[in-house]
């Protein structure tokens, strides 16, 4: 970009919405009526929401023109052939179908192919996934490399599967209990980290020995293939669209939430090359998503979906996105609040476990810093350790793994000045971590306990 380091926002903006300033102790009320969950709030009551990067995307222009131009026909639309045709010039499957969002394709394609006695290897499952893979009775493991469950440890591509355990994975459980392998880029749940094309073609090599299909949950796709630009040797100077169509060479079918790398606020998709798959899933789709030509989507859904496709794969967005992401980060970093490192794509993990040592992990340290950014400067992340993790099915609580908090970055809807916000509030709060205190939880359901439980704050 010539000779100015400076990377700007690569649009302006001609549609505003107002956000809502608070005080403190208005905060601090709306904390108590919502039992310190944050998924509580309205959402009015939050100035800089980073609870989730997915469908909260600022549409573009010509989004938002494909939204006037969606045509709802029941069978045939225009506006489906569109979103088909945009999605074959990235992911040219035989067969794409379209769904009402990520878990929605997650659910027809397990439904299809797992069932009890079936174990299902990825990097890491996102949520929806392993609980997809789960309800239909099959096992979902993970296998991310060693590196990749430290938070602090670096390494280009924290999201690669580990080859050699997966190999073992499918030899100990038996080829035929393996309907297929399936890879996350990037891995969400393991700090938004990249995978690598060098990986992909590992992994693909050791489905290959068993005969085994492989697929993408390729909800951020595009930055994934960004990161392969700028850190896999040999990559600098290909383009995104190639990159992305590496990827999709190596592996026979994808889901794909909408809400994420198409920058639209709903929809997804499923899609494969296997003939007597398709067929099976796309009957299950009529069941419950709709027709094949529209799945769960309104036509002007589609419109939306077949425009971001394309605008995200552009370049100037890209290094803006996650440039945007990284400047948050580092800062932090820079600042010494503990974070997942390198940062990724779309959000900066805190390190709640590092920065609050003196709260044990049963007193939840991830909801205590996530109150806590709420509190002082009504930013809303995400706790992503044993809250969300940490109880089984047979009611016994254990610590999870890592205990973060994850500030997801909106797509194109935040500026630098917010960012820079965010900057200051998380440096005040984690100048003060040792004044924080854990949290007891007073009220939760029996699973997906982090949607509704509530909250007190130990004395
Ligand atoms: N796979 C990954 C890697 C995801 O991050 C998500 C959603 C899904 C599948 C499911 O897609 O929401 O359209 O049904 N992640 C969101 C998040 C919810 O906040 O990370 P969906």
């Amino acid at each position: 970009m010539e000779r100015w380091k400076t990377i700007i926002e690569p649009f302006r903006i001609k549609s505003v919405e107002p956000v809502r300033l608070t005080t403190v102790a208005e905060r601090q009320q709306k904390l108590e009526s919502a039992g310190y969950n944050l998924f509580n709030l309205h959402a009015d009551d939050v100035l800089m929401d980073l609870l989730t990067d997915s469908g909260t995307g600022a549409m573009s222009a010509a989004q938002w023109a494909g939204i006037q131009r969606g045509d709802e026909s029941y069978a045939g639309s225009p506006s489906w052939y569109r979103f088909l045709e945009s999605v074959h010039s990235l992911f040219p499957f035989k067969h794409v179908i379209p769904t009402h969002q990520g878990r929605a394709a997650e659910k027809i394609l397990f439904s299809v192919v797992g069932g009890p006695g079936k174990v299902v290897p990825n990097n890491t499952h996102f949520d929806t996934t392993r609980a997809n893979v789960e309800f239909t009775g099959a096992e979902a493991v993970d296998l991310v490399i060693e590196e990749g469950q430290h938070p602090s440890v670096l390494h280009p591509f924290k999201g690669n599967m580990d080859v050699e355990a997966l190999d073992a994975c499918i030899r100990a459980h038996e080829p035929a209990n393996v309907p297929l392998v399936m890879v996350t880029v990037t891995n969400n749940s393991g700090g938004g980290q990249p995978v690598s094309l060098e990986n992909l073609r590992a992994v693909r090599e050791v489905c290959d020995r068993y005969g085994l299909p492989l697929f993408l949950d390729a909800c951020r796709f595009a930055e994934n293939a960004w990161f392969i630009k700028q850190r896999e040797p040999g990559y600098a100077n290909v383009g995104v669209r190639e990159i992305v169509s590496q990827m999709a060479a190596l592996v026979d079918g994808m889901t794909m939430s909408a809400k994420k790398d198409a920058i639209a606020n709903i929809g997804g998709w499923l899609a494969m090359n296997d003939d007597a798959w398709a067929e099976r899933c796309r009957n299950l789709l009529i069941l419950t998503e709709g027709f094949p030509t529209y799945g769960g989507l309104a036509g002007r859904d589609l419109e939306a979906i077949a425009q971001g496709l394309q605008e995200v794969v552009e370049e100037d967005y890209l290094r803006y996105r996650i440039s945007s992401t990284a400047y948050l980060g580092e800062a932090l970093v820079e600042a010494g609040v503990p974070c997942v490192q390198p940062i990724g794509g779309h959000a900066v993990y805190l390190d709640a476990a590092a920065l609050l040592p003196h709260i044990p992990p049963l007193a939840y340290p991830g909801q205590s810093l996530a109150v806590a950014l709420y509190r002082e400067g009504g930013i809303r992340g995400c706790e992503i350790g044993t809250v969300m993790f940490g109880i089984h099915p047979d009611g016994t609580e254990t610590p999870a793994s890592m205990e973060l908090v994850r500030l997801a970055i909106p797509r194109r809807v935040y500026t630098q000045s917010h960012v820079d916000y965010v900057i200051e509030v998380v440096r005040w709060v984690a100048e003060r971590a040792s004044e924080l205190r854990g949290m007891r939880i007073v009220e939760q359901p029996p699973a997906l306990r982090h949607f509704t439980a509530r909250f007190e704050p130990l004395s």
